[in-house]
């Protein structure tokens, strides 16, 4: 792991080797890199194309927390050439052949920030449920190192599915998502950031907040269009990395499963997944 500093901007955290008895528990392959990208379209179905929903003008400074595979910064950065955009991440896994105005940094978003104060025009963030422990922290310093009158935009799940006919009452994708997240729970990680992001930003002092729901469906159950190709998205995303790919560390790690006991699961999971009569629905 390497880290590559940005040309105008202060490197990133000093302690980034503090916390590596933390782990991250996703994969962090190929498989998992097709999987965010195939989630960015899926975000981008549901908010009918848009990149973000704060009303920013012309940012000069923008920073993507745990980038990933970059993409959203890469989006971003080609459609504000003016902008100077850093994606930080645990993982150095972004491309190279980037726009000019992106830079991608190894690092731990979670430590103390060494940015400057007020260093930022727009500060994005998506997807870190079961990845980080401490939102609250996390966006208590959003708010010290975004600029005065800059925006903070985080988008998150409440990780467990809902049905509004009872119909995941039972089945074992439900039993997946509680198992799942029960032992990310143990493991200190978030799994329900999306409801609770609100609460968070009004401790941590921001003003003008602005919350907006969206529903997420699993799978191509929807009459609706729109939620019927956004469903086909979000079963492509889960399927991409075989159900296992999000078990395995928790379940092995964290609740003493054996890796044939997780794959039972994960394979039961899918198929229920793949029910038209199973009407499961993430809030986003
Ligand atoms: C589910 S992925 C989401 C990626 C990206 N935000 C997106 O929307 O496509 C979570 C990412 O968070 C990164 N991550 C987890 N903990 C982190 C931390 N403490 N600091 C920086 N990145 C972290 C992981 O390496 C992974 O790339």
């Amino acid at each position: 792991m390497g880290v590559r500093s940005c040309p105008s901007l202060p490197g990133p955290s000093k302690d980034l080797t503090d916390r590596y008895f933390l782990p991250y528990l996703l994969p962090n392959d190929e498989t998992e890199n097709d999987r965010l990208d195939v989630l960015h379209e899926m975000c981008l179905q549901v908010l009918h194309r848009k990149l973000y929903l704060g009303p920013i003008k012309s940012p000069q400074r923008v920073i993507n927390l745990a980038t990933g595979t970059g993409i959203w910064a890469i989006d971003f950065s080609d459609k504000h050439p003016q902008a100077e955009v850093i994606g930080c991440d645990l993982s150095l896994i972004q491309p190279t052949l980037v726009p000019p105005n992106v830079n991608f940094l190894v690092d731990d978003i979670e430590s103390e920030w060494t940015y400057e104060r007020d260093t930022f025009d727009f500060i994005h963030a998506r997807f870190l449920a079961v990845s980080i422990r401490d939102f609250s922290k996390l966006i208590k310093q959003c708010y010290l190192f975004v600029k005065p009158g800059g925006w903070v935009e985080f988008q998150d799940w409440d990780g467990h599915p809902v049905s509004e006919d009872g119909s995941l009452n039972g089945t074992a994708l439900q039993r997946y998502y509680d198992e799942v997240f029960d032992a990310f729970e143990t493991a200190g990680c978030e799994v329900r950031p999306g409801i609770k992001l609100e609460e968070w930003f009004r401790g941590a002092g921001f003003v003008n907040i602005h919350v907006e729901n969206f529903l997420v469906s699993y799978g191509v159950w929807p009459k609706n269009k729109h939620l019927k190709k956004v469903g086909a998205w979000c079963q492509s995303q889960a399927e991409a990395n075989g159900y296992e790919g999000f078990a395995l560390a928790a379940l092995t790690r964290y609740r003493n499963w054996t890796r044939k006991e997780v794959m039972l699961l994960a394979s039961v999971a899918r198929a229920d997944g793949r029910r038209h009569d199973i009407h499961s629905l993430f809030n986003l």
